[in-house]
């Protein structure tokens, strides 16, 4: 099994190339169905859930070419059938997204229910609503979300709570419907934005999203586009906080600082220095760190994705802070790992971290849980005292791409192992 090698206390300095975001990948892929033309995809990253998301499309007849390491091409007019139930794509959560995509243009599916990270449960209900209030009949048997319509109509849908997922895959299918869908009370973040960009690019006709309502007239057909990515928020703000985290220097390149602003006002406050550019943020770590309170919130608030990142930073700050996750019910399960590095966590009725910063972490065998959370925890690792062991990566690398080369190239001292050699060899390497 692979696993990181870490040897902490560098801080990370220089510059990072952010690559495309995943959460806007997936819905924009699975997308691609709705239409027999040839789709070009730039900026696409090289994540595991995306090519698990590729290769089940392979299965159902789209033709997917990559024509270099981040620009598909994808043609989906021979698809062979309408049930999406392969072995890959239960570990993923965007496969869902095909539910949307694929109700909407040929008005049945069948989809294995979603995997993901464990992170909380994570229902469905909403995204049930409203294909419901399309038209469309739902039901969940042997592990399968089956959905038809004979028709399907727009309507109005309230979001009962705000989620990204419910959004896009009611927005994909109302995209071709007959007449015109409102969707209140939808989620705002910039993924949703670059879906209805990316559909919009396709002949959809989608306003207002990025605001609480969404307004959709549905149009008959869809066809080919040549569409680029957004840069990925989370995977910028991951590298923003490893600056803070490692007291380091890191200039995140190619991405929208707009999109980060949550994150750098609490690197602020936090006390790094945080300089903007057109298409960049430095983040610098100069001073000791500050306690700050946090709860994270649908967009623009800040981001679930990013509570490990700025826990494990408020671990290393002076004071008492507090951590609130309202997003999820389950997503502190990293905080046992961090305790065995040294930090002073008390988690409170599972959503409350109650944080003493200590002056520095030491390094530990440690098991990674989820995707954003390891992150969190190779920062961590990569300020602290000595050496890590990180286990079970294959989820960070489900949406970082090099994750381990690009910091390297910040100066970290990381690499891949996968035995007991390879282990010894890095030790005698880094002395
Ligand atoms: N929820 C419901 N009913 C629904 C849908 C959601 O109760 O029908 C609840 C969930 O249980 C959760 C909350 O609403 O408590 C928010 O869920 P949301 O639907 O917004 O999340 P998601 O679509 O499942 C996406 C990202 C997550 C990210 C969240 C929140 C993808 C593939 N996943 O998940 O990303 O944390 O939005 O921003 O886009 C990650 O990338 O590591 C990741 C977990």
């Amino acid at each position: 099994m692979e696993q990181y090698a870490i040897k902490g206390g560098n801080p990370l300095v220089g510059e990072v190339e952010i690559g495309g975001a995943k959460n806007a990948a997936l819905p924009i892929i699975a997308a691609a169905v709705m239409t027999n033309d040839t789709i070009h995809i730039d900026n696409v990253p090289d994540v595991r859930d995306i090519n698990v998301l590729l290769q089940s499309m392979k299965e159902l007849g789209v033709i997917v070419n990559r024509q270099d390491r981040h620009r598909l091409t994808l043609n989906a007019s021979h698809i062979h059938g309408l049930v999406v139930n392969d072995d890959n794509i239960k570990k993923i959560r965007g496969s869902y997204y095909l539910i949307g995509s694929m109700l909407g243009k040929y008005k049945k599916v069948e989809v294995a229910l979603p995997g993901g990270c464990n992170i909380g449960s994570r229902a469905i209900d909403q995204h049930i609503k409203g294909f419901r209030a399309l038209g469309a009949e739902v039901k969940i048997e042997h592990g399968l979300i089956k959905t038809q319509a004979e028709r399907l109509r727009g309507n109005h849908i309230y979001m009962d709570i705000v989620s990204v997922g419910a959004t896009i895959n009611v927005m994909m299918a109302a995209t071709m419907a007959e007449g015109t869908t409102i969707i209140e009370n939808a989620a705002k973040e910039p993924h949703v934005v670059d879906l209805a960009n990316f559909l919009n690019s396709m002949g959809a006709n989608i306003k207002g999203a990025g605001t609480d309502v969404i307004r959709i007239k549905g149009v008959q057909k869809m066809h080919g586009t040549d569409y680029t990515i957004i840069p990925d928020q989370i995977e910028a703000g991951t590298f923003m906080f490893g600056a803070a985290i490692t007291r380091g220097d890191v200039t995140v390149k190619n991405v929208i600082p707009k999109h980060l602003e949550s994150i750098s006002a609490k690197l602020q406050e936090i006390g790094c220095e945080v300089e903007e550019s057109d298409d960049a943020v430095r983040v610098v770590s100069a001073k000791p760190l500050r306690h700050s309170h946090v709860k994270t919130l649908p967009y623009p608030g800040f981001p679930t994705d990013m509570q490990p990142q700025i826990t494990v930073a408020l671990g290393l700050s002076q004071g008492t802070s507090i951590v609130t996750e309202s997003i999820f019910d389950n997503r502190f399960k990293y905080v046992d790992e961090l305790t065995r590095m040294g930090a002073s966590i008390k988690v409170e009725s599972g959503n409350m971290a109650i944080i003493d910063g200590v002056k520095r972490y030491t390094g530990a065998t440690i098991t990674v849980p989820d995707l954003r959370a390891g992150a969190a925890l190779v920062m961590a690792a990569l300020a602290a005292e000595g050496i890590s062991i990180v286990e079970e990566i294959h989820y960070i690398q489900r949406g970082y791409e090099d994750f381990h080369l690009k910091l390297q190239s910040l100066g970290a001292q990381i690499e891949i192992v996968d035995s007991e050699r390879e282990l010894q060899k890095f030790k005698l390497k880094i002395g």
